[in-house]
């Protein structure tokens, strides 16, 4: 078993950060509910227990509180704004509610290295995120920083090994943040920080293993990071108890469905059920111009063939989704039990209830970049490991109004083209997305002697960290004339092209 951190779960949006900080440290770490029993916190036999912050305030009656007995195992721990107070409280310390939020960046004055600051500087810029704060320490404890705000923004009982910070030291605007967590898990804690991906690869497959027993499972493919990663793993773990089933929609990009089928034969040789549905999504797409009614059919149809495909296979006992941990973010709810509620929130894509899913989602955990390593452990390609997100109802939503067979295949050349071109230009792992747009537009051209009356197709390249905002893509103009001369010459049916300069917000990425 490896040297394993427990991050009690309070209910903080940066819960999984801290997580991820200590996987960043080479350290094994497991996020518990913060109502785990003392018999399951002690099987993980942890060096070290982390106290998260959280939305609650320890005067609610409802707030959410440990076992005390934590406190007498004899193991450090290390509280996190809310787990500050929490410690504070708890051990016999006074925390005051007070009117001033402190929020956001603050200075952090350090009066006494200690353990935690040690060979850092006495001034730090840090995070602050609370209402209440300490107000009397616990015997056996020591301040070692003050804020404006705060008396006791850190402290420590270096007898017991009790430790807290009312800052948040896992987020990227703490400075040197990371350093004060690494002091608390290698000077502290003893971690040698000797665990890696391959590790979590290992128990992953482990723990997999145990939950589906001798079951099936079942996983929708689409050919993108998460999804291929997701079925690589549970392959490596099942083999033959998976069935991957990809749904051609007839709304994939050039090639697409040939790129899986390679995938698969190569990298995850286990079950893969192709549906070749296109002509029933386009029958049912018909004339249908309102995104949103083109959204809902292809959402309602996707479930539709995918149910019908899951019917043939027999008993199936789980769906598996390839959720990384952003997807479930925000659903982290206020008291209660965080962990529970995160998954009642998920949504089973709509699947009918009577399917009885249950949801393995191993990946639930790591954010996208870790994703992306845990799939290099696993030899998949890079091709697939930096591949642009893609939205699920495809090209659906990049012809503007109606679709068509001729549409999509103008759509489908022009855009292999300019994502041709990007790569060849090493452009591509610059952008978040980049992809074209068929304009429902047609104008006059001219080519050699001829008089053209074709469609607009729109290049659309955006720079983002997390598709919440988006600003578009300054390419060089060398390379958009190429990339337009060669759609115009080689794309029958497209005689001009525009570039999109809409940024996110006020526009969208994509354009329905
Ligand atoms: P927008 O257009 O809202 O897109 O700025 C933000 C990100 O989400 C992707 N997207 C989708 N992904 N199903 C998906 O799986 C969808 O229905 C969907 N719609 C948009 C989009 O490509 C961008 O990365």
């Amino acid at each position: 078993m490896p040297q394993t951190i427990i991050v009690l779960d309070f209910g903080s949006q940066y819960t999984q950060v801290i997580a991820r900080r200590i996987r960043e440290a080479n350290v094994f770490s497991s996020v518990l509910p913060y109502n785990s029993k003392l018999s399951e916190i002690r099987k993980q036999n942890p060096v070290g227990i982390i106290l998260s912050g959280g939305p609650a305030s320890v005067f609610a009656k409802s707030s959410p509180k440990p076992n005390p007995g934590i406190f007498k195992l004899g193991i450090p721990i290390l509280g996190i704004c809310y787990g500050l107070q929490l410690m504070g409280k708890m051990l016999g310390g006074e925390v005051k509610s007070s009117d001033r939020r402190e929020y956001g960046r603050g200075t952090l004055n350090i009066t006494r290295k200690g353990t935690l600051f040690n060979g850092l500087p006495s001034k730090l810029a840090v995070w602050n995120s609370h209402g209440d704060s300490l107000a009397k320490m616990p015997t056996g404890f020591r301040v070692l920083a003050k804020t404006e705000n705060s008396s006791f923004a850190a402290i420590e009982d270096e007898k017991r090994n009790f430790f807290g910070l009312q800052f948040h030291p896992e987020v990227e605007h703490s400075e040197k943040g990371v350093i004060v967590l690494k002091n608390f898990l290698t000077r502290v804690c003893g971690c040698k920080g000797d665990w890696d991906m391959g590790d979590f690869l290992n128990s992953s497959i482990q723990k997999i293993r145990e939950v589906v027993g001798k079951e099936r499972v079942i996983l929708g493919l689409s050919g993108g990071v998460d999804s291929s990663v997701a079925a690589a793993l549970i392959h490596q773990a099942i083999g033959e108890q998976l069935t991957c089933i990809f749904v051609d929609n007839g709304l994939l990009r050039l090639n697409e469905r040939d790129q899986v089928k390679t995938l698969f034969e190569n990298h995850i040789p286990g079950k893969l059920l192709i549906s070749k549905t296109g002509s029933l999504f386009l029958k049912r797409l018909k004339g249908v111009k309102d995104p949103e009614k083109k959204r809902k059919i292809i959402g309602k149809t996707f479930i539709e063939v995918f149910d019908l495909e899951v019917s043939k296979l027999g008993k199936i006992d789980f769906l598996a989704q390839g959720t990384l941990y952003p997807d479930v973010i925000e659903s982290v709810p206020v008291g209660g039990n965080p962990a529970a509620l995160i998954k009642s929130h998920h949504n089973v894509g709509g699947l009918p209830k009577r399917m009885k899913l249950r949801l393995l989602e191993p990946l639930r955990e790591l954010f996208k970049d870790e994703v992306r390593n845990l799939g290099r452990k696993m030899g998949l390609p890079e091709s697939v490991l930096l591949r642009h997100p893609f939205p699920g109802p495809g090209l659906g939503v990049r012809v503007v109004g109606d679709l068509s067979h001729t549409k999509l295949k103008i759509l489908r050349e022009a855009d292999h083209i300019f994502i041709d071109e990007l790569f060849k230009h090493k452009l591509y792992h610059r952008l978040w997305q980049a992809f074209c747009v068929f304009l429902p537009v047609r104008s006059v051209g001219v080519m050699g002697d001829e008089r053209t009356y074709e469609n607009v197709i729109c290049l659309r390249a955006v720079t983002s960290s997390d598709a919440m905002t988006a600003d578009w893509a300054q390419l060089p103009d060398k390379f958009l004339r190429n990339v337009s001369n060669r759609i115009i010459n080689e794309v029958k049916g497209a005689n001009r092209v525009v570039y999109d300069i809409s940024s996110k917000p006020p526009g969208t990425i994509e354009w329905e």
